[in-house]
């Protein structure tokens, strides 16, 4: 489902180039998960804002489901964000001045759907639900414990039924307990639905029990750095 080849990102910066992927290599079979490790700065939020197609690499190939989202327009990379991926970020983004419901709805605004409102609707409540979070519909996130607001984000990603799903240490902001059920849904939800999950951590706990591992500090050495 994901082939990653040779990619390699660099930023410039005033005075300096700073090559943060040096030829990353990652495959990732359709229906499983992957965790993302590595130490802070080691490039793991860029290796997955590239698979999100929200980042052009700077070299190398990015295949997805047969697509190579290196060489989408923005155009492209806005529909196949919309259509094809569910993004999690560490710190959830929900909208403050809607509901629970309204939340998951959001990626719903974009693109062209076959489905009824109504059946959406029906939908984002049967996925809030799965969550744990049917009791909290209307409710606002200010009125969320952050669990509970992750638990959101994460229906919000699962809304448009996408095959592959990106999170960013989405158990980051979270205490130990909280963050165990979070990654239990994620977890859970890959093997059921046959989603294939790309997980950034730095838990090494959560990376081991999603199994496969790839550790972003086994990239050769920055050249001319001791
Ligand atoms: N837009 C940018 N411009 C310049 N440097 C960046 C930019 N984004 C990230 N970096 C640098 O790239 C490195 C990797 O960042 P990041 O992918 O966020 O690491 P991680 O998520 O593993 O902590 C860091 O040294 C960071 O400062
Ligand atoms: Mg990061």
């Amino acid at each position: 489902m994901i082939k990653v080849r040779d990619l390699k990102v660099d930023f410039e910066t005033p005075g300096e180039v700073v090559e943060v992927l040096r030829g990353v290599n990652l495959s990732v079979e359709e229906g499983q998960a992957t965790a993302v490790v590595g130490p802070s700065g080691s490039g793991k939020t860029t290796l997955l804002n590239v698979l999100g197609a929200l980042l052009p690499p700077t070299s190398g190939s990015v295949k997805i489901g047969g697509e190579d989202i290196a060489t989408f327009s923005e155009k492209e990379a806005a529909r196949f964000r919309n259509q094809e991926l569910g993004f999690i970020f560490q710190q959830h983004h929900l909208l403050p001045q809607l509901s629970v419901l309204e939340n998951v709805l959001v990626p719903r605004l974009a693109g062209a759907w076959s489905e009824s409102e109504d059946e959406t609707r029906k939908r984002a409540a049967e996925l809030l639900r799965r969550v744990g979070l049917d009791h909290r519909l209307d409710h606002r996130p200010g009125e969320l414990s952050g669990g509970e607001k992750q638990r959101t984000a994460v229906a919000r990603a699962l809304i448009n039924q996408p095959r592959v799903i990106l999170a960013d240490e989405p158990t980051g902001a979270l205490d130990g307990e909280t963050g165990t059920r979070v990654a239990d849904l994620l977890l859970e939800l890959q093997k059921e639905n046959g989603v294939t999950l790309v997980v950034v951590t730095h838990d090494l706990a959560l990376a081991k029990r999603v199994g496969g591992v790839f550790d972003l500090s086994d990239q050769p050495d920055l050249i001319g750095v001791d």
